[in-house]
C-alpha cells in the first residue's frame, strides 16, 4: 500500500521519530537513573533494518524523519544510515534531522551537513558548568559548546531544547534565551514529562511553562508566531532579539489534536503516542515474510490504535512515572 497514514481521528502521520539507540553518554537526572539498564545489543535493529523501516514509512507518506535516542551519535556507524536516508531528502523527504546532546557534534557536524541535514535540535539545559555537571552527571559542557560551534560552522541551523526545571535552571532561562538568540538560534522550553523511573522526584523540579512565560513576558515582547516546524512547539517571535521562543507544554496545554507523528524504538516497537502504552511490533512484522514483510499492514494497525491524547497529569509529574518507559527508549 502507498496510502497515507491516517488515524481514526483523521490525523495524518507525516513525521517519524526514529530512535537509533537507547544508549547515551550523559545521565540527565530527569531522564535516567545513574545506573540505567540499557537494552541488550541483540535486541536492537540493524542499521539496514532501520533503513528498510524508514523506507516503509516514506512509502506511506512520511516526509520528515528525526533520528533520536538516547544519543543518536553514540550508535556505531550511524553515519551509514544518515547517508542512506539523506539521499531521500528533496524527493520523498522534506526533512531529515536529529536531536542530539552535541557531545559528539564536533566530529559529526560536517558529515551530517554533507548528508543533507540542514537543521539539528540540541538539548541544552544550562550554561553553568557546575549545573551542567550536576544535571547531566557528566562534566562535559565545553565539549557540548564545541559541538554547537562546529554545527554552526558547518552551516547547520541549530535549535535548542531546554527542559524547564524548578530550582535547577529556572533563574537561568532568560539568559539561555538571550544566548541562543544572539547566536541566531531558536530555543524551545519543555515541561518535564513523567516517563520512566529516575533517581529523584520529578515533582520537586516540575515547572509549568505558564510561569516561565510570565517571566519572559515581563522582559520581552512575545508575539505569537506563524512559524511552524510540524513539531509540538508553539512559537513566539521576540521583537527585541529577533529570535523565537517555542513552548512545549504537554502538561499545561495539550497539543494532541494536531498530532502528526509516531515514534519507533531501536527494537522496532512503534508507539503511536509518547504518553501511551499502545504499541505495534514492527520488527516482528518486518521479519515475518520476505523483505519488509507485513510492515505496511502493521502501520495500518498503528493508525487504528493511536490514542486521542496522552494522559500525563501534573500530579503524576512526580516520582511515580505515568509511563514506565524512559524517554531514551522512545526518543520523545
Ligand atoms: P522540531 O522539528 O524542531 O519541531 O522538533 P520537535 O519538537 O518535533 O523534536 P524534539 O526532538 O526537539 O523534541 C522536543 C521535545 O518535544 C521533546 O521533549 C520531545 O519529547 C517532545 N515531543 C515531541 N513530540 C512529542 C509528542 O508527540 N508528544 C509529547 N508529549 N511530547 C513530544
Ligand atoms: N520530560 C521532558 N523532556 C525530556 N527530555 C528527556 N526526558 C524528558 C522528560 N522526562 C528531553 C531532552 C531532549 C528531548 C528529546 O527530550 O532534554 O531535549
Ligand atoms: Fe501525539 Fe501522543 Fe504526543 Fe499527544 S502525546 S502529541 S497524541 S504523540
Amino acid at each position: 500500500s502507498t496510502a497515507p497514514l491516517i488515524d481514526t481521528l483523521g490525523r495524518q502521520i507525516s513525521y517519524l521519530r526514529l530512535s537509533v539507540t537507547d544508549r547515551c553518554d550523559l545521565r540527565c537526572t530527569y531522564c535516567m537513573p545513574e545506573r540505567m539498564q540499557f537494552l541488550p545489543r541483540a535486541e536492537v535493529l540493524t542499521l539496514e533494518e532501520l533503513y528498510d523501516l524508514s523506507r516503509g514509512f516514506m512509502e506511506r507518506g512520511v516526509t520528515k524523519i528525526r533520528l533520536t535516542g538516547g544519543e543518536p551519535l553514540v550508535r556505531r556507524d550511524v553515519m551509514t544510515l544518515v547517508e542512506r536516508l539523506g539521499r531521500h531528502v528533496g524527493s520523498e523527504l522534506d526533512e531529515l534531522t536529529l536531536t542530539t546532546n552535541a557531545t559528539q557534534l564536533a566530529d559529526y557536524a560536517q558529515g551530517l551537513a554533507d548528508a543533507g541535514i540542514k537543521r539539528v535540535n540540541v538539548s541544552l539545559d544550562t550554561l553553568e558548568p557546575a549545573t551542567f555537571a550536576k544535571l547531566t552527571r557528566r562534566d562535559v559542557l565545553p565539549k557540548v559548546l564545541a559541538g554547537i560551534d562546529a554545527a554552526q560552522q558547518a552551516g547547520l541551523r541549530v535549535k535548542f531544547n531546554t527542559v524547564a526545571l524548578k530550582g535547577i535552571n529556572d533563574r537561568e532561562i532568560p539568559r539561555l534565551v538571550a544566548w541562543a538568540h544572539k547566536r541566531g538560534c531558536d530555543i524551545t522550553l519543555i515541561e518535564t514529562m513523567p516517563l520512566g523511573e529516575v533517581d529523584e522526584d520529578r515533582i520537586d523540579h516540575y515547572l509549568p511553562l505558564t510561569v516561565v512565560q510570565d517571566d519572559l513576558d515581563a522582559r520581552w515582547q512575545l508575539v505569537p508566531s506563524v512559524y511552524r516546524t510540524g513539531g509540538p512547539a508553539r512559537y513566539y517571535d521576540v521583537a527585541e532579539t529577533g529570535g523565537r521562543i517555542g513552548l512545549i507544554t504537554p502538561l499545561t496545554n495539550n497539543f494532541c489534536a494536531s498530532c502528526n507523528r509516531v515514534r519507533v524504538t531501536t527494537t522496532g516497537q512503534l508507539y503511536p503516542c509518547l504518553g501511551g502504552s499502545e504499541k505495534v511490533d514492527l520488527r516482528a512484522a518486518m521479519r515475518s515474510e520476505g523483505p519488509n514483510g507485513r510492515l505496511s499492514a502493521a502501520l495500518d494497525e498503528a493508525m487504528r490504535i493511536k490514542p486521542e491524547r496522552h494522559h500525563f497529569r501534573i500530579d503524576e509529574a512526580g516520582a511515580k512515572p505515568a509511563q514506565p518507559r524512559h524517554m531514551s527508549m522512545t526518543g520523545g
